[in-house]
């Protein structure tokens, strides 16, 4: 039996076996390059870039939306989405305590108040019973988070949404592309927004963002929003450098729409093969204890932003605390060749900002005095949040998942995970009794 990686055995994953994301071709470069040649003709503004109409075009059209604004990032979407339902000073949005923090900021920086609610157990999706308690008369809307790339449970967050006159915004940034009963996440609520930065499903390589919404009057507000609260500038009318509004720029770059638009035209190609990927890694980790690969429920996909991996020492006969296992386990498989990392180290209520409650500064906007007075955070508030966070490691998109990666890197996956967690446990206590020393 070949002895750990770190403990100086041959790598279960051969080193150079890996190829990143993104997945550029040929055809995406010279997309790109005609880019820059149509902006010699456009010129001036690149929300009339050809590119920039394409991207939005094909969007509306893929997912089944009437609408659809590109931005200049997935937060800056959000944002929009945020102003363009109406959201203010004072108002309350429930979003989920497990997510990446622009979910919350992007509140914030409408001078709303973020509300946090628990996650399901077995989705890592906000949970709709948490979100019933986390409802106060400041509550205006609701922002499920798709986490991972999966579907949050839409049609009880729509039902509790409508009984109390709630303006539904997903947070898809992680999940374009995912089905839910039939329906493309994201186009289920009133708003949704999607990141195109350079890790996501739907990648620019670089930055940018996409919101939708069936809304024509939704709309509108955006597009006031992600242009200096001018909307549309350009084309025959003179400008008249009259703001209507608040407003930033959000523009996208035409780089970014020109190489979300050419990964468009091939999204559903690439989006079997990483799912033909994750599948095999999936069947192959569900033979193996200690580790439980993502639960996928049967009405709906999963994008694989992220492919998060649940640890259970005690399924290993190890009783040992969990935390300085899964360091353990970490750096074992991390020699081994499999890129396996950390995610959010903590609920999202937990983070510095929401603990300080400073904000803008002078406390705002939690001091604002339309707010609900009293409002804290407590990360203890959230115990299935903390106990996914304690008990996980992830690989992300760029781990492989990708074409032209195919399914025989899972395999190699697979083959370290047996290894490290079957093979080598005596190894593996070694490391982990080396991780509860250096954790004291
Ligand atoms: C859940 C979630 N929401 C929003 C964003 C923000 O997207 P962007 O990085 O494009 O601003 C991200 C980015 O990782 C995210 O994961």
């Amino acid at each position: 039996m070949a002895k750990l990686a770190i403990n100086g055995g041959p790598r279960a994953v051969p080193e150079g076996m890996l190829q990143p994301w993104p997945y550029i071709t040929e055809a995406d470069k010279q997309a790109v390059l005609k880019a820059m040649d149509d902006a010699m003709a456009t010129l001036k503004f690149t929300t009339n870039h050809p590119a920039v109409r394409g991207l939005e075009d094909g969007v509306a059209r893929y997912v089944g939306s009437r609408f659809c604004l590109s931005a200049n990032s997935g937060t800056a979407a959000l944002h929009m989405a945020v102003a363009a339902a109406g959201l203010g000073p004072g108002d309350e949005v429930i979003t989920s305590a497990y997510t990446f923090l622009a979910s919350a900021s992007c509140v914030l920086h409408h001078n709303a108040v973020p509300v946090f609610a628990d996650i399901q157990p077995d989705t890592y999706n906000i949970d709709p019973a948490s979100i019933e308690a986390h409802l106060t008369d400041r509550t205006r809307a609701l922002l499920p988070v798709h986490i991972h790339g999966m579907a949050a449970d839409m049609d009880e967050i729509m039902a509790i949404a409508r009984r109390r006159g709630l303006a539904v915004i997903e947070d898809a940034a992680q999940a374009f592309g995912v089905d839910y009963r039939g329906r493309k996440a994201g186009t289920i609520g009133d708003l949704g927004a999607y990141s195109m930065e350079s890790s996501k499903l739907l990648t620019s390589a670089s930055e940018g963002g996409l919101l939708v919404t069936d809304s024509q009057e939704y709309c509108d507000r955006a597009r006031l929003v992600r242009l200096f609260g001018e909307g549309e500038v350009g084309g025959d009318k003179p400008r008249d450098y009259n703001a209507l509004t608040m407003g930033w720029n959000y523009r996208i770059s035409f780089f970014s729409a020109a190489m979300g638009l050419s990964l468009l035209n091939r999204f559903d190609q690439v989006r079997s093969a990483w799912q033909a990927n994750c599948g095999r890694l999936s069947a192959r980790l569900a033979g193996i204890p200690g580790v439980e690969p993502p639960f996928v429920p049967a009405d709906r996909s999963h994008g694989f932003f992220i492919y998060p991996i649940k640890f259970r020492p005690e399924r290993l006969g190890m009783e040992v605390p969990v935390r300085p296992f899964i360091r353990a386990a970490r750096r074992a498989l991390q020699a081994e060749g499999v890129p396996v990392r950390f995610w959010q180290t903590k609920p999202v209520p937990g983070q510095a900002l929401f603990q300080a409650l400073e904000g803008y500064g002078k406390g705002c906007p939690w001091k604002c005095h339309h707010r609900r007075p009293g409002l804290r955070y407590d990360p203890a508030e959230y115990p299935v949040t903390n106990e996914v966070i304690s008990r996980s490691l992830y690989l992300l998109k760029m781990s492989g998942f990708n074409p032209p990666n195919t399914p025989e890197l899972m395999d190699r996956y697979a083959d370290a995970f047996q290894k490290v967690l079957v093979e080598n446990r005596d190894e593996l206590a070694v490391l982990v009794k080396e991780e509860e020393r250096t954790e004291k």
